[in-house]
């Protein structure tokens, strides 16, 4: 974003003249606030593309000093993440693991669900102590969370200390928001209501060197009304083919072994093109063809999941037959009111489609129970569209309202006592399920990425099937990092246990 897009994002801010009252003593530096109500409205004018670089009278800032960052929540921030670690290294910061030596430290945080949130107030409570000891410590928020102005307004007016608050389409601007807080005794508060370009070149410091995550497009467009998603992370940016296509090629040179290609809603890929048509079908044709052992992508929206992708995936080969397929409810009613855009016909429908075509093809799931006003039929409804579909496994949620959203709106008459019963009863479900369906694998060789040492034993080593099941066996520690055979042993509710039958397979 230039000057004149800053202006007239800030132009548009009704948030602002209010807030600016409330609680002027904080802030004089930069203040940009966020607001939600802005964030929904969805522009007309074109996604520009822009290519990242650190603008010379910042090199060096970070000469002799530290960064820490605390990352919530999903994949999606967990590679923002890397972009800020490759920016701040790109800036001279040096990495530390603890909180205690950092000069610089942010949270990256999350907003899909209130304890989410909570968490991050409690940090923000511990961090204060941290900080009146060493004044020159910079902290800051960042992430889904400082999208919200509610979140804004409880920072400003209870933990003042914060030095920087900067939103998701800003992350590029860090050099420039760090320059601001080192500069100013008030708070920076920048963040964009209305997204950003979509920025290219960004530099990245890569969690691992096994497994590496690939965005493919920002933003949702779908607005399910529960969801606080599209708000915080702005309109559909797709990243254009020929860019994504040359960051796996450079993966697959460096040696990953699987790379995921993210987005909020992959399916939706490259609908914002104009000068083509261009799917996610098409891009996985295109990147199946690089020399990489295992291609994902994750989260699918089962409204955008089209032929053209399934008849891809049927191909097989590096596109992995495991697909993560949010489905949320069961009941056709409920999805309705969720604004989901498609019924549980039309989901299973979608299932028999992906089996017909890859009948060995693994399903997991999201699934939010207790939505405002379900009823204990519509509940059932989720539970035998489980079973029908047998899924390998779910992250389940309790319904947890997200002021602005549609749903908050919504008078409820399911008490949380009710919640939490429903939530145990699918849980159930879903762990029996999974060791069943694990148990299946008792005897049967398996293709493992081997990713290191086990987090509990660390003479045991740990890696994931293609279908992502966590497998623990006994082998030299030179096998991580490879694809290696194992014969399971013993099935547990969510791991498999098992011994290295054959060392490093070739890649496909
Ligand atoms: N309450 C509970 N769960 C939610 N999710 C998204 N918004 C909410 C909410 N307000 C869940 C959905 C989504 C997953 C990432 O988080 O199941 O797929
Ligand atoms: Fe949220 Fe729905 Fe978009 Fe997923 S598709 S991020 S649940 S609005």
């Amino acid at each position: 974003m230039n000057e004149k897009q800053r202006q007239e994002s800030s132009q548009v801010n009704p948030a602002d003249k209010k807030s600016e009252k409330d609680y002027s003593q904080y802030f004089q530096a930069v203040y940009m606030p966020p607001s939600l109500k802005d964030a929904k409205k969805r522009g007309k004018e074109e996604v520009k593309y822009d290519d990242f670089g650190i603008p010379e009278e910042f090199r060096g800032m970070g000469q002799g000093r530290k960064f820490y960052i605390r990352t919530y929540g999903c994949q999606m921030n967990e590679h923002d993440t890397e972009v800020m670690a490759g920016i701040f290294m790109a800036l001279g910061y040096e990495p530390t693991d603890g909180v205690e030596d950092a000069d610089v430290i942010l949270l990256n945080t999350c907003a899909i669900r209130e304890n989410a949130e909570n968490k991050v107030f409690g940090e923000l409570g511990h961090l204060k102590t941290l900080k009146k000891g060493r004044p020159d410590l910079l902290l800051g928020v960042c992430g889904c969370m400082s999208q919200e102005e509610s979140v804004v307004n409880r920072i400003l007016k209870v933990h003042p200390f914060v030095d920087m608050i900067f939103g998701t389409h800003n992350i590029h601007r860090l050099p420039n928001i760090l320059n601001e807080a080192y500069l100013s005794k008030e708070m920076v508060v920048e963040v964009w209501s209305k997204e950003g370009d979509v920025i290219e070149n960004l530099p990245k410091v890569r969690k691992g060197d096994i497994k590496a995550w690939v965005n493919i497009m920002y933003g949702c467009d779908k607005f399910c009304t529960y969801c606080i998603v599209p708000y915080t992370r702005g309109k559909e940016r797709s990243r254009r083919p020929e860019d994504i296509i040359q960051e796996v090629r450079h993966l697959a040179a460096q040696g990953y072994k699987e790379i995921t290609l993210l987005g909020q809603n992959v399916n939706a890929y490259g609908k914002d093109f104009e000068d083509m048509t261009y799917g996610l079908g098409d891009l996985m044709d295109e990147i199946r063809k690089i020399d990489i052992p295992r291609i994902r992508f994750t989260t699918s929206h089962p409204r955008d999941f089209d032929d053209r992708l399934i008849e891809v995936l049927a191909k097989g080969g590096n596109l992995l037959d495991h697909i993560h397929l949010p489905v949320q409810s069961g009941s056709s009613e409920v999805l309705k009111l969720m604004a989901r855009k498609y019924s549980r016909e039309h989901y299973l429908e979608l299932v028999r489609k992906i089996k017909e075509v890859m009948p060995n093809a693994s399903l997991t799931t999201d699934i939010i129970v207790g939505f405002p006003n379900e009823t204990d039929e519509q509940f059932e409804e989720t539970l035998s569209l489980y079973r029908e579909v047998g899924f390998d496994s779910a992250y389940t949620f309790i319904y947890s309202p997200r002021e602005g959203t549609p749903a908050a709106k919504m008078q409820d008459n399911v008490p949380m006592e009710v919640k939490k019963e429903r939530l145990q009863r699918l849980n159930k479900l879903v762990n029996d399920t999974s060791a069943q369906k694990l148990k299946e694998y008792e005897g049967k060789v398996v293709e493992v990425l081997v990713e290191g040492e086990s987090k509990n034993n660390p003479d045991v080593l740990a890696g994931y099937t293609e279908k992502s099941k966590l497998v623990n066996f006994r082998a030299p520690k030179s096998v991580i990092g490879k694809i290696v055979k194992v014969k399971i042993k013993k099935a547990k509710t969510w791991t498999l246990d098992g011994e290295m039958v054959e060392e490093a397979v070739e890649v496909k």
